[in-house]
């Protein structure tokens, strides 16, 4: 069985010289739940971008066991599902159906299958009823909702989200950390939702300037004021 993440000394800078990731290296076994955290710039997303082969940089990733080269972007892209930042830049397609049916129907899924895994990935969502909807025209919330969907129609085995509760009001933050827990997926999520991450994730690693500055126990690393403050992080007071 491969790993189903595994990054090896990568580090990265953008056109601009910006050197966003510096040397990390991060292995994440399968069905394993872990918590990306660090303060704005840390590197997260540029991270996330990088498994799936939208940027790349040097040193080695393989994703759900295959190498992140040109030549595997199609199967990796199958089998790990990635939700961006912004959901914008994950839906495109005039209704939300559409929206949703573009990876199975890219995978040359018969028809019906199509329609069965759309079906079931909006009724996951609590979308059910936005099919004919236009994408672009939803809320931040149903947005990111409809995003997550996106992936989840192609049973990916691997899923990446960044930031998915930003924007959410409580009921939607609730809802998508219920589908979480039930989801049997390996996940790697990017947050800056403390409380989720320390319901959800029993792995947490920490970013702060493009480095992996800590990785272990949610319960250990989030009991660490010390830690937490030297990276910009902290625990709401629940006073
Ligand atoms: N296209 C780009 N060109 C140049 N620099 C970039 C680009 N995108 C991001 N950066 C820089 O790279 C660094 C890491 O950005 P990144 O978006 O990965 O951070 P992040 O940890 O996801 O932050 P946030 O919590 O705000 O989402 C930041 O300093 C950012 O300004
Ligand atoms: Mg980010």
């Amino acid at each position: 069985m491969h790993h189903s993440i595994e990054i090896e000394n990568l580090s990265f800078k953008y056109p601009d010289g910006h050197q966003a990731l510096r040397d990390v290296c991060l292995h994440i076994e399968p069905c394993e739940k872990v918590a990306l955290v660090g303060p704005n710039g840390a590197g997260k997303s540029t991270l996330i971008l990088h498994l799936n082969g939208i940027l790349t940089g040097e040193g080695d990733i393989r994703s759900a066991g295959l190498e992140v080269k040109k030549e595997n972007l199609e199967r990796i892209r199958a089998r790990i599902g990635l939700v961006f930042q912004s959901p914008e830049d994950q839906l495109f397609s005039p209704t939300v159906l559409d929206d949703v049916a573009f990876g199975p129907m890219y995978q040359g899924l018969p028809e019906d299958e199509v329609q069965a895994r759309v079906f079931e990935a909006l009724e996951v969502v609590g979308m059910g009823e936005y099919g004919a909807r236009v994408s672009h025209h939803l809320s931040l919330g149903e947005k990111k909702r409809i995003a997550i969907a996106t992936v989840l129609s192609m049973t990916p085995e691997v899923l990446v989200l960044d930031e998915p509760t930003s924007g959410l009001d409580p009921r939607a933050r609730r809802a998508l950390i219920n589908l979480l827990r039930e989801l049997d997926l390996t996940m790697l999520v990017s947050s800056h939702d403390m409380l989720m991450v320390r319901e959800l994730f029993p792995r947490v690693v920490i970013m702060d300037e493009g480095q992996i500055v800590a990785d272990g126990q949610t319960r250990e690393l989030l009991d660490d004021a010390a830690l937490l403050e030297a990276h910009g992080l902290e625990m709401p007071d629940l006073q």
